[in-house]
């Protein structure tokens, strides 16, 4: 049986990461945040992610002390910028963050978009960040396979997590094999191709078949291929759906959804990003 909040990814430092958690880009206004933080945390959620691009942190923050739950009870996920990477900012800016959540920790940060320049200095922020305590886990995201062989070159201990864009369009098996190879979890950011994928014929026959809806399918698919799941959903109706998973796909299903695969981003290619430095120009002031 399915249930959200027990059902957890074993990290290779030991630690636990909830399978299901709620994303919160363009989360920006407060009412939104406090409604869908709860809605979701009814709902079973219990890992919350943000980032500092999103700049929603504070406002994170306060929706999950209104909860009024102990800290323990949820699972925040941060994520350092591009412009703050670099030793020393990427200490101070996750001071920073911290303060903004108001808590002394976050369960796992992550270096958000791989850069040339700051590459092994940021990572060895993070490796710092976690011996204080200040991050219990600590990973990347949009990392790519070769990035990640890189690091290795050079890192004492190496990401327990790699968040990354995929969704059916985006099957992303050889990359997900790779990081389930080297013991990294591998999260979903946009696992519903930012509701592109819900509109596929195939998918939307096995959501009748089973009563359920695409995004329910998908995320169902996600799981069953061992892969950690953060939908996005302004829409209480729709949060509480995307947590109800207690179904199964079969192997024939599984397979169908595998080759749906059209390399299809809806974000950035990682690699581009980290060869031309393009991310800056995405960088909103
Ligand atoms: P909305 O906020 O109106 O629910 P992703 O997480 O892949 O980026 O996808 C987010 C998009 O998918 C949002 O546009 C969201 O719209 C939509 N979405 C999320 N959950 C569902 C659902 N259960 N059914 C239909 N659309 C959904």
């Amino acid at each position: 049986m399915f249930e959200p909040a027990k059902t957890t990814y074993q990290l290779n430092d030991g630690n636990q990461m909830p399978v299901l958690g709620f994303g919160t880009y363009q989360l920006t206004k407060p009412a939104l945040m406090n409604q869908s933080i709860k809605a979701a945390y009814e709902s079973g959620y219990r890992l919350f992610d943000t980032a500092q691009y999103y700049r929603n942190e504070k406002m994170l923050g306060d929706a999950i002390r209104n909860l009024g739950v102990p800290r323990q009870d949820v699972f925040i996920v941060d994520k350092v910028t591009e412009m703050n990477q670099g030793h020393d900012l990427t200490i101070d800016s996750t001071n920073f963050s911290l303060q903004q959540l108001g808590t002394d920790y976050v369960d796992l940060l992550l270096v958000h978009w791989p850069i040339a320049d700051k590459f092994f200095e940021t990572w060895e922020a993070f490796e710092e960040l976690k011996k204080q305590g200040k991050a219990r886990s600590i990973g990347v995201s949009n990392f790519t396979r070769s990035q990640l062989e890189l690091l290795k070159t050079q890192a004492d201990e190496m990401p327990v997590v790699n968040q990354i864009e995929t969704h059916p369009y985006l099957n992303q098996a050889p990359l997900i094999k790779f990081d389930k190879d080297q013991s990294i979890v591998t999260q979903a950011w946009s696992p519903l191709g930012r509701g592109l994928v819900l509109d596929n014929p195939m998918i939307q026959k096995m959501a009748a078949h089973h009563e359920k809806s695409p995004a329910q399918i998908v995320l169902r698919w996600d799981i069953q291929r061992g892969v950690a799941v953060i939908p996005k959903s302004q829409m209480p109706a729709r949060i509480a759906q995307n947590a109800d998973l207690n179904f199964e796909l079969s192997d024939d299903e599984m397979s169908m959804l595998d080759v749906m695969n059209r390399n299809q981003r809806t974000g950035n290619e990682p690699e581009l990003v980290y060869e031309l430095g393009k991310q800056y120009k995405q960088f909103k002031k």
